[in-house]
């Protein structure tokens, strides 16, 4: 599943991300450019990092 269309990040590129380091939103838009072209990612982005916090 998609996160972040616009900058083609996806579940799995998502939970690789975060398992370099990336652990928040801040950091996965710097890093990655999540969420910096239309936004709408950001929430779900959020979502899903929660739940890799809670998997852990
Ligand atoms: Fe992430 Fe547009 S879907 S910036």
């Amino acid at each position: 599943m998609w996160v972040c269309l616009c900058e083609q990040i996806n579940d799995e590129a998502l939970a690789d991300s975060y398992a370099q380091g990336l652990k928040t939103v801040k950091q996965l838009k710097q890093a990655k450019h999540l969420g910096s072209t239309c936004g709408k990612c950001i929430r779900l982005a959020k979502q899903k990092l929660d739940q890799l916090d809670s998997s852990f």
